[in-house]
């Protein structure tokens, strides 16, 4: 599909889920390209008299925040959100998540994790019928990377460090990423509590039970999944 297509199929589904936003909520602020579109219109209807505070999920998503007049506080000053809007790097049937594509995994899982109630945005090219052709971020400390790298190499998992042109990728909690590949493993719950009982391995991209709402945009309309 042509990039312009893609979005709008992401911007669709943002504009839609923003439809969820109450005067007085607090709301989660997703990270990434669908994300933003959702800020960019958060931002226009606090303009317009909204009356809402947003907790980020990312440095990135912050600065956005900021520069479209969002007021912001951080999660240890609410302690629970109403609702958040992220985006998803794959989706499956059951409103599985692979995120993390962008690095800010670790703050979506926790606003998801704190949040009443989780709208995932995203254009139709994250719908899949199995998830792991997106490789799975696991974000991880410098501190025990080459043994984690070790083991996740001995579980099959084909690991890569993330790096980016200033060399290993960091996240804003200052951590690594390895992106693994989970194409063959069935049971992906299993796997999620395999992964987080490395010591070293901080969270996962698998959002298995997170999405309460999932908005795709599909050409010029919307579908949402409950
Ligand atoms: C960032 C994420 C994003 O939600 C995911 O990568 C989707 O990004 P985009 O909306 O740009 O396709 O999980 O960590």
């Amino acid at each position: 599909m042509k990039i312009e297509n893609v979005n709008n199929e992401k911007k669709l589904a943002a504009l839609e889920a923003v439809k969820y936003v109450q005067n007085g909520m607090i709301v989660g602020l997703g990270t990434g390209s669908t994300s933003a579109y959702m800020i960019e219109k958060l931002g226009e209807e606090v303009s317009n008299g909204l009356d809402i505070q947003g907790v980020p999920s990312s440095e990135r998503s912050a600065a956005l925040a900021e520069e479209y007049g969002i007021p912001l506080v951080s999660l240890n000053e609410v302690v629970e959100l109403d609702i958040t809007i992220d985006g998803a790097d794959e989706f499956d049937p059951g409103l599985q998540l692979i995120k993390g594509g962008g690095g800010a995994l670790l703050r979506e899982k926790i606003l998801a994790h704190n949040s009443k109630m989780n709208i995932i945005i995203a254009d139709s090219g994250k719908a899949v019928s199995k998830l792991g052709k997106f490789k799975l971020p696991i974000e991880i400390i410098p501190f025990a990377a080459n043994s984690i790298i070790a083991e996740l190499h001995k579980m099959g998992l084909k690991p890569e460090l993330r790096k980016n042109r200033e060399g290993e990728f960091r996240t804003d909690e200052n951590n690594l990423i390895v992106d693994v590949d989970i194409w063959d493993h069935e049971d992906l719950t299993q796997l999620n509590l395999d992964l987080l009982n490395i010591p070293g391995v901080v969270e996962t991209g698998l959002f298995l039970k997170t999405t309460d709402i999932l908005i795709m945009g599909k050409d010029k309309e919307v579908v949402t999944y409950k």
